[in-house]
């Protein structure tokens, strides 16, 4: 079967779901020890999916639009403009593509929350949130709830914390849009463990457009993080396999602690950078089109702590950007590779983003990650959109949008999905294994 990226497509996505409903949306299953449940946002579990169906095109655009702010958020990150702790003004621009449940105070309250590897902070929308559009945490319902206060080491690692009252609180603003949040601790569950006194910014206010309406759920290694805050309990240590975007049953999952990860897994050391402390460096050496390891310049791919230059896995950025002399080299041997299967020059058009496309079926080469000690070689389903009617078929990769902070690679969701990744801090390295993971 021709495998498709109208797995974008919610319109797709709909019509699958209608078809398979008996079987899929088990929505409320619990999760079983320290793996919780991975939803996309498209998914019949997730209330985020959009309210209404777009068109092939439309969603691919979306998605893209909304990575457009995501690597304007990494890139701001890596530029260092941006202070780190608790809820930090990028986040409000973060659109979320996987989502995972977790339990908040005592007894638990059930909420959605954004699984984001880029981000430290957790934040939660509170009862009588201003602006706030989904499920809200209600802290006068928790026995275990408590309020952050001003003098805390925790109220210290937020950015601008202000103490009008004796409670810790933060305001944050990204150009039009802002959040409100209170510090405050309680009792987060995941899975069957609980954590006490989890730190987590409690949202009571939020204006502008692009305000995620959900919580989130940082898997970041920098202060305040998960990470940081669960050190006895996992010891830094998780692993996912995100579910396709067209897996009919849409779920994969989020495994914490060193408990039960996989063995067989192929690693690449894992990359510090003190002044970008949550993201996840990994050392890209190059490129493999087919057989053939493409031309870049070493300077494109290479590390540098005081730049932030280099190559990150990041799980909430969809499709992978590298910068431009890299993609430039990939896409010009992925063109070459697609007309000598096909014994003609293929007219290749433009989606978006998107500067590979083809209306005609085509025979794709492999592209190859290679990483100091790890190739990664993806499958047609990690490299290809196609349209829902098959008619168009594009490279599911770009050129980092072309500005002064354009030096980051970020390997992204798609090129991730139907994969474990395992994240191992403290034996500094980053596993990866192909893993159907859609069950
Ligand atoms: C926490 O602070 C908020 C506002 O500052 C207040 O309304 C609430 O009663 C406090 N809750 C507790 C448990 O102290
Ligand atoms: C923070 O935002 C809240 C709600 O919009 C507002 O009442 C408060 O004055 C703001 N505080 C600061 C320090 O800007
Ligand atoms: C969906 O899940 C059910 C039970 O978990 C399984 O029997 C079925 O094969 C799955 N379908 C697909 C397409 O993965
Ligand atoms: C493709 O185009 C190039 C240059 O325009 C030409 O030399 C070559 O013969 C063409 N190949 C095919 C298979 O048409
Ligand atoms: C990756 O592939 C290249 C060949 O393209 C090979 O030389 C190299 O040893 C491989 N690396 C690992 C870690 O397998």
């Amino acid at each position: 079967m021709k495998t498709t990226l109208f797995s974008l497509s919610p319109l797709f996505l709909f019509l699958l779901f209608s078809l398979v409903e008996g079987l899929t949306p088990k929505c409320d299953t619990q999760d079983h020890g320290s793996t919780l449940e991975v939803f996309h946002v498209f998914s019949p579990c997730s209330p985020f999916r959009p309210p209404k169906p777009l068109s092939w095109a439309e969603s691919v655009l979306q998605l893209q639009a909304k990575d457009q702010a995501r690597l304007q958020f990494l890139a701001s990150m890596v530029a260092g403009r941006s202070v780190v702790p608790i809820a930090s003004g990028r986040q409000i621009i973060q659109s979320p593509t996987y989502i995972v449940r977790a339990k908040i105070g005592s007894p638990p309250q059930t909420l959605l929350l954004a699984m984001d590897t880029s981000n430290d902070a957790a934040w939660i929308p509170c009862t009588a949130c201003d602006g706030c559009t989904s499920t809200l945490f209600a802290p006068e319902k928790s026995t275990t709830f408590k309020n952050v206060s001003c003098g805390s080491p925790q109220c210290n690692q937020v950015p601008n914390p202000s103490c009008g009252t004796s409670a810790c609180t933060f305001n944050l603003t990204y150009g039009s849009s802002s959040i409100a949040a209170n510090v405050v601790q309680d009792t987060v569950t995941l899975a069957t463990d609980p954590i006490p006194d989890y730190t987590f910014g409690c949202v009571a206010k939020t204006t502008g457009a692009s305000a995620p309406p959900q919580g989130l759920l940082g898997l970041g290694r920098g202060p305040l993080s998960l990470l940081s805050q669960t050190q006895n309990l996992y010891q830094s240590t998780f692993s996912y396999c995100l579910p396709s975007f067209k897996s009919l049953n849409f779920s994969g999952s989020l495994r914490l602690g060193p408990v039960a990860q996989p063995i067989r897994i192929k690693y690449t050391p894992l990359l510090k950078n003190p002044r970008r402390s949550s993201l996840y460096y990994v050392n890209l050496v190059a490129i493999r089109v087919g057989r053939k390891v493409v031309d870049i310049p070493p300077e494109a791919l290479a590390f540098n702590a005081a730049t932030g230059a280099g190559t990150v896995f990041d799980s909430g950025t969809v499709f992978t950007r590298l910068v431009a002399p890299a993609y430039t080299a990939v896409r010009d041997e992925f063109q070459r590779r697609v007309a000598i299967a096909a014994k003609a020059n293929l007219t290749v058009t433009s989606l978006g983003g998107f500067d590979t496309c083809y209306t005609v079926p085509i025979v794709a080469p492999t592209i190859t990650f290679m990483f100091s000690g790890m190739n990664v070689t993806l499958p047609e389903d990690n490299i290809l959109i196609h349209s829902t009617a098959g008619s168009t078929t594009c490279l599911a990769m770009a050129s980092a949008p072309d500005n002064v902070n354009s030096v980051l690679n970020v390997i992204a969701n798609m090129q991730q999905q139907n994969h474990r990744v395992l994240y191992d801090v403290p034996n500094s390295r980053l596993g990866v294994a192909r893993e159907l993971c859609t069950k």
